[in-house]
């Protein structure tokens, strides 16, 4: 096993600085060798910020880098599979910032070539490292709730498109809108904790309306309001429903970026036949259960982690003993699927049955 491995960061925009960078810096078994992006001043920032690296523009040139181990792939969607199929293929490994793609093919290649090349892929939904998440999946393991028959899922916003006009909004870029933004994180957490059942028919309807007349959408907040563009593109969804059968418990859901309802609600309700869970999501869940003739609700306590950097500490750890981890391409792909299957039936308004 190499004590220390050496890394690049692919984009050096939010997510890079908030948490795989920290990460790797924390780690005592890694350190960051480049800082890669494509607007220079990005890249040169982080290398003053963090003190260590090399500022480079052009993933390309580091491709042949025989020191170098491994990689975090944290530009837009569009180019994860690009950049993540090249760095395989010059065998190193990959940690892709989520969703694995835009659109299913290309996710299906990432795997594919992962496998081919033996190197280790794994797609950033973080979720699957965080203790709230874990805590849930070991009571649904250890039978606390029955058999979880159904699983209903809310990611809802009142008015926060994010970067309208901008990359977030433009499918040729990210692939799609609050379903492939958002949702992907909902849904990966879901298919963990019920151990990654597989999908049997997909029916959604994804909608893309309060955004479209960028002049005049009104909005109390924005994230990533600094890329938005009022002469951009808007073609995606702002919200979606959709049902989902699997091997495991049925899935229905609705998520918006958007809506003309100002009672958000972010969270995961896994429903059994002896008890339930409703997941805050980022936050703690409550558990109800039956005991000796009585209704009871408890809200467990427990020590919360920041689940992105155990994420890219676990992924630093499995390149230096090359194991795939519990995000790797293989397991993740499920999502991809699953919210293909969402588009498409949308789109031709029916049912998708795998
Ligand atoms: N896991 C999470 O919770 C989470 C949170 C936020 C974002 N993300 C994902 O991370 C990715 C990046 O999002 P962000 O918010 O950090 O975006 P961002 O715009 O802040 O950063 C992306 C950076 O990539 C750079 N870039 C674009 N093309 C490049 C290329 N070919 N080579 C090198 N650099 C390039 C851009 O210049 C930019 O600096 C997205 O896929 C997003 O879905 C994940």
């Amino acid at each position: 096993m190499k004590d220390t491995i050496r890394v690049a960061v692919i984009g050096c925009g939010n997510i890079a600085n908030s948490a795989h960078i920290p990460a790797y810096i924390a780690s005592p078994h890694a350190e960051i060798k480049y800082f890669c992006d494509i607007i220079e001043e990005k890249a040169v920032a982080c290398v003053e910020k963090y003190g260590c690296g090399t500022a480079v523009t052009d993933y390309r040139t580091i491709l042949d880098d025989p020191e170098l181990d491994a990689v975090s792939v944290c530009t837009h969607n569009d180019m994860h599979s690009v950049i993540a199929i090249d760095f395989m293929r010059h065998g190193k490994d990959v940690l892709c910032e989520k969703p694995a793609a835009r659109v299913l093919s290309e996710a299906v290649e990432m795997e594919r070539v992962s496998l081919e090349t033996d190197r280790i892929l794994s797609i950033g939904v973080c979720n699957r490292y965080s203790n709230a998440v874990n805590q849930i999946k070991a009571l649904i393991d250890s039978g606390a709730l029955g058999d979880v028959y159904h699983v209903y899922v809310s990611f809802r916003a009142y008015r926060s498109i994010p970067g309208i006009g901008g990359d977030f909004t433009t499918k040729a870029v990210s692939g799609g809108g609050a379903l492939i933004d958002w949702g992907v994180h909902y849904l990966d957490l879901v298919e963990y904790v019920c151990g990654d059942p597989e999908p049997i028919t997909v029916s959604g309807e994804a909608f893309c309306e309060l955004g479209r007349d960028m002049q005049n959408y009104v909005y109390t907040h924005m994230w990533s309001e600094n890329t938005k563009d009022l002469g951009g593109t808007y073609d995606v969804d702002d919200s979606v429903t959709g049902l989902i059968r699997t091997k495991g418990p049925t899935i229905t859901f609705n998520g918006a970026w958007a809506e003309n309802i100002d009672e958000p609600g972010t969270y995961i309700d896994f429903i059994g036949t002896k008890g339930g869970i409703r997941h805050e999501y980022l936050g703690g869940f409550t558990l109800y259960t039956v005991q000796n003739g009585m209704l009871c609700r408890t809200q467990p306590s427990f020590r919360s982690n920041d689940m992105h950097r155990d994420e890219v500490l676990d992924f630093a750890e499995c390149v230096r003993s090359h194991t795939r981890n519990r995000n790797d391409i293989g397991k993740a792909i499920l999502t991809s699927r699953i919210m293909q299957a969402v588009y498409d039936s949308s789109e031709a308004h029916r049912e998708i049955v795998f």
